[in-house]
């Protein structure tokens, strides 16, 4: 055992590392050595440890499995021109994981606490950082309740946990939607803005009907008369409509996501004209008809920037242009990870540095 600032390190006995195939990363098969573990309990939160990543004793009566108080972040780390890691828009990230908290009735985590955890263990667990291109190390924190107990309550224990996994591009190749019509993700004055485990369950079998239909994931409508694009699959979605990007304007069933508030952020430094307001299905159909929509895509941390392919909506499919060299997406994209990897300057302080050296 040994401490970094205050954070007891616990180090495992058996690195995995040397079993990971970097060419070949599956979003989320390997899991890196170490993960941060801290405890709440009598209205305080323990302080944070890392420990080998492993298997946890819990209760088959734990609360979050019955009543659903687990919720979640995503983040990415990337390897820099310099050897040191960055750490994309941690503040950020935070900030939304106490939103979720607050949600979901459960104890916020500060800030200091999180950030000293999360660079202690990127500090220990740097090797597992890719430097290929288009990979990253993604970190998943996660907060779940853990008091064993049936009665529908608030849960008074909770476990916080960061784990991290080295991952290539989320989407290998363009993909299909489908207007979804039916099923809801979320309603407005629901939890569709939290990242809580919830959402992401719920949406797995409307997900799962489009597949069999022959689609990759669906665009999810607002709640009401499915008239208003909401997100898409696990992402927030942008369109290029006669030369500007726009993107539905964030309401409470929709991720206030940090990619699309980066992509935002960055359109604007590039002199792209961008809008946040309601998309209506009836301003796509038209846009697919008379060729005024020139881009599609999903923009989330795991995916980053994902383009759409077709659109099915009231029966007709629309396909959409391949991006190419001129495409806005490809331009933000590759913005995005110049200022990640530090061959563009990082002018809003988006990077967290950590040293490796
Ligand atoms: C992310 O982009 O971080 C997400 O939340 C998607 C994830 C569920 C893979």
């Amino acid at each position: 055992m040994t401490t970094s600032n205050e954070i007891a390190i616990k180090h495992t006995h058996q690195s995995q590392l040397s079993k990971v195939d970097f060419n070949n990363l599956d979003f989320g098969k390997y899991i890196s050595d170490h993960m941060v573990v801290a405890n709440y309990a009598h209205s305080s939160w323990s302080q944070p440890e890392i420990v080998p990543y492993g298997d946890l004793l819990m209760s088959p009566a734990m609360l979050s499995l019955h009543y659903g108080q687990s919720i979640f972040e995503g983040m990415k780390a990337f390897k820099m021109k310099d050897g040191n890691i960055s750490i994309f828009r941690l503040k950020k990230h935070h900030t939304r994981m106490n939103k979720s908290l607050a949600r979901m009735c459960m104890p916020e985590i500060i800030e200091s606490m999180f950030i000293e955890a999360l660079r202690t263990l990127i500090e220990l667990d740097h090797r597992w950082v890719p430097s290929n291109e288009g990979a990253s190390l993604y970190i998943r924190p996660i907060v779940f309740a853990s008091e064993a107990r049936l009665g529908v309550k608030v849960s008074d224990l909770y476990k916080f946990i960061i784990m991290t996994t080295p991952v290539g591009p989320y989407f290998s190749k363009p993909y299909r939607l489908k207007v979804e019509d039916h099923y809801v993700r979320t309603a407005e004055g629901g939890t569709g803005f939290a990242k809580c485990a919830g959402n992401y369950g719920g949406a797995f079998y409307p997900t799962q009907v489009a597949k069999e239909e022959g689609f990759d994931q669906v665009l999810w409508t607002d709640h009401k008369d499915h008239q208003y694009i909401d997100e898409v699959g696990m992402m927030n979605v942008m369109f290029v409509i006669n030369g500007k990007l726009i993107t539905p304007s964030l309401n409470t069933a929709i991720l206030d996501g940090v990619t699309r508030d980066s992509i935002l952020t960055l359109a604007k430094e590039m002199n792209f004209p961008t809008e946040e307001r309601r998309i209506k299905l009836e301003e796509l159909e038209k846009g697919f008809k008379d060729g005024s929509i020139t881009e599609a895509f999903g923009a989330g941390t795991a995916a980053v920037v994902a383009p759409i392919q077709s659109i099915r909506i009231h029966g007709i499919d629309y396909t959409i242009p391949l991006p190419d060299s001129n495409s806005f997406q490809l331009k933000v994209k590759k913005q995005l990870m110049d200022i990640r990897t530090g061959e563009a300057e990082d002018k809003h302080q988006w990077n967290y540095i950590v040293k490796t050296k």
